[in-house]
């Protein structure tokens, strides 16, 4: 439509009609304005896939695609572009015209639960991923909708924290995957994040939403709220958010109409939100959308396909002394807690239900054949015991006591429920109801079990009449469901072998804090003890190889909680110990959303980062594994030694975890590799690090600086040769580093990068390009970007600490450049 034709439609609307279009109907769309011809707009979550319409369980089937941290790790525009294209053709699977992505907050604290889910902690990694991902994804008519805006580097209390981040940090690290996206990508959407920002809630923020995504940046599509992030009617219209989500409204509709008559907020303001909101749902063609709402599992065959490779793309492999990659007829012990299990996604919004995933057994099945292989798990990883399977009848209660007759009954195949929206068939309140879940339990070993559950909402598990956890009585907020729900709460119940022990669940929704939500999970598990790492280390012995598959799951790696420590949970560190006493060819395979202390790091052979893959992910290990695909990926974060090495580590709470609601980022711009570097600290594994099964050398390194001093434009090129027998791909970095400035500045920063494959002995040459605003800094005095004058190194190579080649260009004469 051209802008006189939505002006033509706002002034058609009748103002009630106007506010209806800025805030949500229900969990995943606006309302449609018929009389007037406009329809409906649907988004969906996002990242990883498009779940579509339903709860974050179960649901239509996606396509499962790797995590944020796993594209990090690929260095690859390509791939992620192609990747954006392919999530659009599932979002319009799933009827909808919008994606709650890409993620993009930054890597601060290695215990962040939603590391996993963001791209890096580097800010131009970040910002040219996203890129690419947004126009993959846009160039097929679906919005992006990139988040969170801003400051929302941690779970913790995040609806209500305040993220005190200085303007210089920002506006060097924090904003600039947002501004790219804008500026470079022309992103139809952005999600603000939860928390305040230095005070001020982020979906009111007048000074980001307005100056600098608006103003500054010339952002023209729509600002919508994170869920139940709206926390105001005037302040958030007139800050500049178009869209209140989900629906139905807590802040706007009737509140907004009589902020309208009050005269608190003008009809101006309402008209260029309505004009937001029009203007996206033109280019995404959700104006025109009147079909009924449709959702359909598509399992593409070009999908499986672009999922394995990127994968294998994004497999960092750390460590590699002689034993990879596997060849010849070799035994091969397959050990640990994720071997079996396919760990494919990390928890939260981004979760979805996938069309299928491989597991790296199934995966190395496939490769190797099964004659070639030997089991032992050795122990557990799990944060919560695992999920009670099997069939489980629910009624329902239209009380918070489970009083009277059930107005609904339904069957679950598993224990655990997660109810948003209209549930129960509309016959309950899903925010006031309650659910009596009976079931049965029959185990295969006799013991005595662990019976945990937790819940948004209240819970008491009976296992045959008699009352083992309790999530009710005494219960306490915790780290689950988004900080709505309590820690699991574990009792003990002595179980047979073969007899099904009767499991019942009363269940009653409570007020809530900030999300409206109630679930709840039961899990039954038989713990393993130091026998079972005994069996793994005696399978181990009698394998040529041993592969262990260790790491952590999206109960960890998750939306709404951080970790505690970046350890191994469990006996892992045991596990992996014992197995590389028992074998000197052990390789460990781990699967986390960030980084972990590895103190065997000496013991074992080679070490494997899969990070959390997709559906595909016991394909795309093997792969690697058997070298049939070069493990292509880099660090796209510094992993410490420990936990305390890293930036957000401190003995004062303000800087991290934050204390009185607020959260301090002291560090500055002094994220990432800039933190180890201004410190001194090593890295166990540095950022931009990994190895490939070839090698390269990297030469003729030709910089031609005739522009730098009227423009601040500086080209680079460099030959690239692979001058080993595979083929494989080299990840060029390049680094600025300012000699002297004004104000302190890191060592170095990532600047351009670029990521190339080539058979056994060819050669390429690689160019690069910087522009001024890889030399400035932000003055928060001036407000502006500044290019001093004097002398900047330009380091090359292939990771933050390997950068053999350097030159040095040098300016007579300063350079700004706006905000
Ligand atoms: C998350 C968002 C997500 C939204 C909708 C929130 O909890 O922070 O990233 O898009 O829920 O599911």
């Amino acid at each position: 439509m051209r802008p006189t034709e939505i002006e033509a439609l706002i002034d058609e609307m009748t103002l009630e009609e106007q506010v209806s279009l800025l805030s949500g109907e229900d969990f995943w769309s606006v309302a449609a304005v018929e009389r007037v011809g406009v329809g409906k707009l649907r988004v969906t979550d996002g990242p990883n896939g498009a779940r579509g319409g339903g709860s974050l369980i179960g649901g239509v089937k996606s396509a499962s695609f790797p995590v944020g941290i796993a594209l990090g790790a690929s260095w690859n525009t390509d791939l992620v572009e192609q990747i954006g294209a392919a999530l659009a053709d599932e979002v319009k699977s799933k009827g909808a015209h919008m994606l709650l992505a890409p993620t993009v907050n930054i890597h601060r604290s290695v215990t962040n639960g939603r590391n996993f889910e963001c791209y890096s902690e580097d800010p131009l990694l970040a910002a040219e991923l996203a890129v690419a991902y947004i126009k993959g994804l846009q160039e097929k008519g679906v919005g992006a909708t990139i988040k969170h805006f801003a400051g929302n580097e941690s779970e913790i209390e995040r609806t209500t924290i305040s993220s005190v981040i200085d303007e210089r940090s920002l506006r060097e690290v924090y904003l600039v995957p947002f501004e790219w996206a804008v500026k470079k990508a022309g992103t139809w959407g952005v999600m603000t994040a939860y928390n305040k920002l230095n005070g001020t809630f982020a979906s009111e923020h007048p000074w980001l939403l307005e100056e600098v995504l608006r103003k500054q940046w010339g952002f023209s599509g729509i600002v919508m709220s994170d869920w139940f992030g709206s926390h105001s009617t005037a302040e958030t219209v007139n800050a500049g958010l178009d869209l209140e989500m989900p629906g139905p409204t807590r802040d706007r509709g009737e509140k907004l109409i009589a902020a309208v008559e009050a005269g608190t907020v003008s009809r101006e303001t309402i008209r260029d939100r309505v004009r937001a909101m029009l203007t996206v749902m033109d280019r995404t063609g959700a104006i025109a959308d009147f079909a009924p709402h449709a959702e359909k599992a598509e399992d593409r065959p070009e999908h499986r396909a672009l999922i394995r490779r990127a994968g294998a793309e994004a497999a960092v492999l750390l460590k590699n002394v002689g034993v990879l990659p596997l060849f010849g007829k070799n035994r091969i012990a397959v050990i640990g807690p994720n071997a079996k299990t396919a760990q494919i996604m990390g928890g939260g919004s981004a979760q979805l239900n996938p069309h299928y995933a491989v597991s790296p057994w199934e995966g190395l099945v496939a490769a190797a054949g099964e004659g070639r292989l030997s089991y032992a798990q050795g122990c557990t990883n799990h944060r919560f015991e695992p999920t009670a399977k099997g069939d489980y009848s629910v009624q329902y209660f239209a009380n918070r006591t489970l009083s009277g007759d059930p107005v609904f009954s339904e069957t679950l195949d598993e224990a655990q429920a997660f109810w948003i929206g209209r549930i129960a068939e509309g016959k309950v309140d899903p925010l006031s109801f309650s659910a009596r879940i009976s079931g049965s339990f029959t185990p295969e070993v006799s013991g005595t079990y662990r019976v945990g559950v937790y819940s948004a909402g209240f819970a008491k598990v009976y296992v045959d009449g008699v009352l083992v956890a309790d999530a009710w009585s005494d219960w306490e907020k915790g780290r689950t469901y988004f900080e709505e729900g309590c820690d699991e709460v574990v009792g003990e119940a002595k179980l047979e072998a073969g007899r099904a022990h009767e499991v019942v669940v009363e269940y009653a929704t409570k007020d809530y804090a900030s999300l409206g939500i109630a679930a709840f999970h039961l899990g039954i598990g038989l713990p393993l003890g130091p026998e079972a790492i005994a069996e793994a280390a005696g399978v181990a012995a009698d394998a040529d190889v041993a592969l262990v598959f260790i790491g952590r799951n999206g109960q960890w790696d998750t939306e709404g909680s951080d970790l505690d420590a970046i350890a191994l949970p469990g006996a892992q560190n045991d596990l992996v110990a014992a197995v590389a006493a028992a074998n000197r060819k052990t390789v460990v395979v781990l699967q986390t959303g960030g980084p972990v202390e590895m103190p065997w790091i000496g013991e074992v052979a080679a070490v494997l980062q899969a990070w959390y893959p997709g559906q595909e992910a016991g394909n795309a290990i093997a792969d690697v594994l058997f070298g049939h695909a070069d493990p292509g990926g880099r660090l796209p974060q510094s992993f410490p030694v420990t936990w305390s090495d890293n930036p957000a580590h401190s003995q004062d709470p303000m800087v991290y975890p934050g204390q009185d609601g607020e959260v301090h980022y002291r560090e500055g711009v002094f994220v990432g590799y800039r933190h180890y570097d201004k410190h001194g600290i090593a890295p166990l594994f540095p950022f931009g690090f990994g190895l490939s099964y070839t090698d390269f050398s990297l030469s003729d390194f030709v910089v031609e600086d005739g522009r730098f001093e009227a423009e601040g434009v500086v080209e680079v090129s460099v030959r690239v040769t692979n001058t080993g027998h595979r083929a494989g791909s080299c990840v060029v970095q390049l680094y600025v580093h300012d000699h002297e400035a004004a104000l302190p500045r890191p060592e170095k920063e990532l600047k351009a990068f670029g990521k190339t494959t080539l058979g056994p002995g060819a050669s390429e040459v690689m160019a690069l390009r910087l522009d001024a605003r890889a030399f400035a800094f932000f003055d928060p005095e001036e407000g502006c970007w500044t290019v001093e004058p004097g002398v900047f190194s330009l380091r090359l190579g292939t990771s933050s600490e390997e950068l053999p080649l350097e030159a040095k260009i040098e300016r007579a004469t300063g350079l700004t450049l706006p905000a």
